[in-house]
């Protein structure tokens, strides 16, 4: 089963910034997942949430702040003083390092709450660009992007997220053209894991942090799990398959 850090590593670090990705890197996870948005000068930057509030010293919305306004922010300090000054990190930024790793990369799209149009095309540019696309697979809540990324790239591996228990969540993966399911954990039950694994779909769970969550989705087989603390691999025997 692989390891993905979830926003780098959660846990120990402040979440999608760069110190978060490269303790990942250190703690040994497989991988690596993050959150994309666009800002208002349509630059694609790495934050889980549509505004700035709780994880920087600014406020507003990412949609109605240029890069060069957001740059200016600390997006350490509110998880710690040793994390002063951190930056909130570019796709770009973030693809040039990501390109000398072994590391897998998880982009997770964050069309929601606020649509942005066209983000899809801007951060399949930037995979490419990097020529890293091999190592990358993108996912969304937001179905309508998954399909998108599917049309403009058929070789683009996509993930569909979903919270919810469908009657049949491989209905996800015929709508969008999607590689693989991203259930929440209480989604996952080892029948429909199952017949995903039989199509050859894989299934990546978030987000793991405690020992049951780990077992409810071992016993259920799934293929990966997305976690903020990407070294607990190592707790115990059983978390060593
Ligand atoms: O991709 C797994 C997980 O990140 C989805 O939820 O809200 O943490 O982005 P969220
Ligand atoms: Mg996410």
């Amino acid at each position: 089963m692989k390891i993905y850090g979830h926003r780098g590593a959660k846990g120990y670090a402040p979440e999608n910034t760069m110190s978060s990705f490269l303790k990942a890197q250190e703690l040994g996870a497989d991988g690596v997942e993050l959150d994309v948005q666009l800002t208002q000068d349509r630059q694609v930057v790495i934050c889980h949430d549509w505004k700035i509030d709780r994880t920087s010293n600014g406020t507003g919305k990412i949609s109605a702040l240029t890069l060069s306004a957001l740059k200016k922010l600390d997006f350490g300090s509110w998880y710690g003083p040793q994390f002063s000054g951190e930056k909130i990190p570019t796709l770009a930024e973030f693809l040039d390092w990501f390109r000398t790793t072994d590391l897998e990369a998880n982009i997770e799209i964050k069309n929601g709450l606020i649509i942005y149009p066209g983000i899809e095309k801007e951060v399949l540019k930037l995979i490419e660009k990097f020529q890293v696309g091999e190592r990358v697979f993108i996912s969304s809540f937001y179905h309508p992007s998954l399909k998108l990324i599917k049309e403009m790239n058929p070789y683009m591996r996509t993930g569909a997220l979903f919270a919810c228990r469908p009657v049949n969540p491989l209905i996800f993966c015929r709508e969008t053209g999607a590689d693989f399911l991203h259930p929440h954990w209480e989604s996952v039950d080892a029948p429909w894991v199952r017949q995903a694994r039989i199509r050859g779909i894989q299934v990546n769970c978030y987000t793991i942090n405690v020992y049951e969550q780990y077992l409810w989705v071992a016993k259920a087989g799934v293929d990966g799990i997305f976690s903020d603390f990407p070294d607990r691999k190592t707790c115990c025997s059983e978390c060593q398959t």
